[in-house]
C-alpha cells in the first residue's frame, strides 16, 4: 500500500529518471512521479498479464473494453457524460499535444499558453512551428488568476488554439466554474479550439470536484480536445497510455487524417493497468490523496514558519508546490542553489517560462519523513548561505 513509507534506500534502486538523473547523495523532488508503491489492483492486473505470458500485440483499445471503462469513470468521477466513440488512446499526453497542434491549426498560427507553464507546452508549440501567445497568469496574494482582459488583447486574427492546463502545472490552480465560464466566453467569441490537458484532474486536493472544460456546454465541447492519463494519479507514467476525448466529429475528422502509426503502439501492461485503475483504483486514490493533502499542508506550514519571505500558495490540485524565492536574493537561480548547497533536486522555475525566474517547483509526493529531510536540507542551506 502507498502508506507503507518508501525509504530512500529502496527508492534509489528505481531505474526511473527521477532517481537516476542525480548522484545518490541528492534527494530528487523534481519530475512529476510519486514515490509511493503502485496500487495493489494495478499490480495484480499486471501480474496477471505476465502470468499468462500475454505480452504479444494487444487487441485494440476498444476491443479491450477501455473506451467503455473510461466513459463510465468520467461519469462517476466528474458527472461528465461522453460516449465510447469519442475516446481514443495514445502513448502519452505530450505526444498527443504535438499531434493536436499539427492537425488542429496551421504553421504560424497562434497558440495561447498560460505561463508559468509545464515546459513541454512551450516546446510543443515551438517544435511544431506554431506561435506562442503568452497570456501569463497573474500572481495575487490569494494565488494565481487568469487575466482575461489581457488575454482578449493578446488574441490576434491568427490565434487559433487555447492550450489549457487544468488543473494547472506548476501553480496547482484548479479553476472554478466561474473562471472556466469566463474563459469559455472568450473561446467562443474568438472561435478558438481548445486542447485541454487535464492529466492532474484526479489529483484534486481541495474538497470540490474537477470540472472538465468540455463539460461546460455543448458548444464548448464541440471545440475541445480533452487529454488525460492514469499516469499522474496512479503513478504509472512508464506504462505509456493516454486518453483523448474528441468533443465533436468535426474535431476528430480534423485530427484523424494522421497516419495510424504516428499514434504510437499499444502497451499490454498499459492497457491492463489503465483498466484496473479506472475500475478498481478509486479507493486507493482516495487514500493516497489524504496523504498528499497532509504533505501539502506540511510544506505550507514549513514555509510559513521558516521562510516568511518565500511566497507560496498551497496548491488546490497536483502534488507540486510552486515556491517564489525572489525576495531572498539568492546568489543564483534557486534550483542550482539548492542542488549545490542542499543536495535537493527541484524543477527549475525558468523552464516554465520567464515568469518562473526565481521560482522552483517542489514535488511533495513522497513519504513525510523524506519530505521533512528535503525541507530541512533546504532550510539549512539557506541558514548557511544567506
Ligand atoms: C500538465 C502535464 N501534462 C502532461 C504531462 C506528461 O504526460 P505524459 O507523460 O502522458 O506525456 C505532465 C507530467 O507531469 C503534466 O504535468
Amino acid at each position: 500500500m502507498h502508506t507503507e513509507s518508501p525509504t530512500l534506500d529502496r527508492l534509489r534502486q528505481r531505474q526511473s529518471i527521477k532517481w537516476r538523473a542525480y548522484p545518490a547523495d541528492v534527494i530528487p523532488a523534481w519530475i512529476a512521479d510519486m514515490d509511493f508503491a503502485v496500487a495493489p489492483c494495478i499490480r495484480s492486473a499486471m501480474e496477471a498479464v505476465i502470468d499468462r505470458g500475454d505480452l504479444g500485440y494487444p487487441q485494440s483499445y476498444a476491443e479491450a473494453g477501455l473506451n467503455e471503462v473510461f466513459c463510465a469513470r468520467a461519469l462517476r468521477q466528474y458527472g461528465w457524460s461522453i460516449k465510447p466513440d469519442q475516446v481514443e488512446f495514445f502513448s502519452d499526453v505530450v505526444q498527443t499535444i504535438h499531434l493536436a497542434l499539427l492537425t488542429l491549426c496551421e504553421p504560424g498560427d497562434g497558440v495561447i499558453i498560460q505561463t508559468p507553464i509545464y515546459p513541454p507546452f512551450l516546446s510543443a508549440v515551438e517544435e511544431t512551428g506554431r506561435r506562442q501567445v503568452h497570456c501569463p497568469l497573474t500572481q495575487t496574494s490569494a494565488g494565481y488568476r487568469m487575466d482575461l482582459a489581457a488575454m482578449a488583447q493578446a488574441i490576434d486574427a491568427r490565434t487559433r488554439i487555447l492550450l489549457l492546463c487544468h488543473p494547472h502545472n506548476p501553480t496547482g490552480r484548479a479553476y472554478t466554474r466561474e473562471e472556466l465560464e469566463g474563459l469559455a466566453e472568450l473561446v467562443l467569441r474568438d472561435d478558438l479550439r481548445v486542447i485541454s490537458d487535464e492529466i492532474h484532474a484526479d489529483l484534486m486536493l481541495d474538497p470540490r470536484p474537477h470540472i472538465p472544460f468540455a463539460s461546460l456546454s455543448t458548444e464548448i465541447a464541440a471545440r475541445t480536445l480533452t487529454l488525460t492519463s492514469p499516469s499522474k494519479p496512479f503513478n504509472v507514467a512508464g506504462l505509456c497510455l493516454a486518453a483523448a476525448v474528441f468533443g465533436s466529429p468535426a474535431l476528430a475528422r480534423a485530427f484523424n487524417h494522421l497516419p495510424a502509426h504516428v499514434r504510437g503502439g499499444r502497451s499490454a501492461l498499459g492497457i491492463a493497468a489503465a483498466r484496473a485503475a479506472w475500475t478498481e483504483g478509486d479507493d486507493w486514490l482516495a487514500e493516497m490523496l489524504t496523504q498528499l493533502r497532509a504533505n501539502r499542508d506540511r510544506v505550507a506550514s514549513f514555509v510559513a514558519a521558516h521562510w516568511p519571505r518565500v511566497r507560496h500558495t498551497p496548491p488546490e490540485a497536483t502534488y507540486l508546490s510552486w515556491l517564489d524565492f525572489r525576495d531572498l536574493g539568492l546568489s543564483e537561480e534557486p534550483q542550482r542553489y539548492f542542488l549545490k548547497h542542499a543536495k535537493v533536486a527541484l524543477s527549475e522555475g525558468p523552464a516554465f517560462g520567464e515568469e518562473g525566474r526565481g521560482f522552483v517547483r517542489l514535488n511533495f509526493a513522497t513519504a513525510p519523513g523524506i519530505l521533512d529531510e528535503i525541507l530541512g536540507r533546504m532550510d539549512q542551506s539557506l541558514r548557511k548561505g544567506t
